[in-house]
């Protein structure tokens, strides 16, 4: 599938985020953009800790933002680092994503992008009920 303008954006949005990335333990930046249905992005990027387990993820750190500014419907994430294969959400970010229901999941790297969804990323996914 090729890119859409609306979908270059965003990966644009997730690069940039990327790129303000604290991660001196790892070495390895992730910037994420979050598309709201009412078309505002978000974004998020890893922020690391001395203390590792402290470490927030990129789309985590997206989502937060997003909800507190009082957005919780969400039509795209794009998920970005500096590997050639596209990078994979961790367990806890699939989770996260699920909270907010499913939406699309833009694995980009520098050789090819895939196009997945939250819930497709996480079968038969734990959910309490609201
Ligand atoms: N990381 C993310 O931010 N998102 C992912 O999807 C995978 C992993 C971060 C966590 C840690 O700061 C670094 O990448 C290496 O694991």
């Amino acid at each position: 599938m090729k890119e859409t303008s609306e979908e270059k954006a965003l990966i644009q949005k997730a690069i940039e985020a990327k790129d303000r990335s604290y991660s001196p333990y790892s070495r390895f930046p992730v910037g994420a953009a979050l598309l709201t249905v009412e078309g505002e992005i978000f974004v998020g990027t890893n922020v690391e800790n001395g203390s590792y387990g402290l470490s927030m993820c990129a789309e985590r750190a997206a989502i937060v933002s997003a909800v507190s500014r009082g957005y919780r419907k969400f039509r795209s994430i794009a998920i970005v680092s500096n590997q050639k294969e596209p990078t994979s959400p961790c367990g806890a970010c699939r989770q996260f994503m699920v909270e907010f229901g499913d939406f699309e999941v833009i694995l980009v790297g520098d050789e090819r992008i895939v196009r997945t969804t939250s819930y497709e990323l996480l079968p038969f996914h734990f959910e309490m009920e609201k």
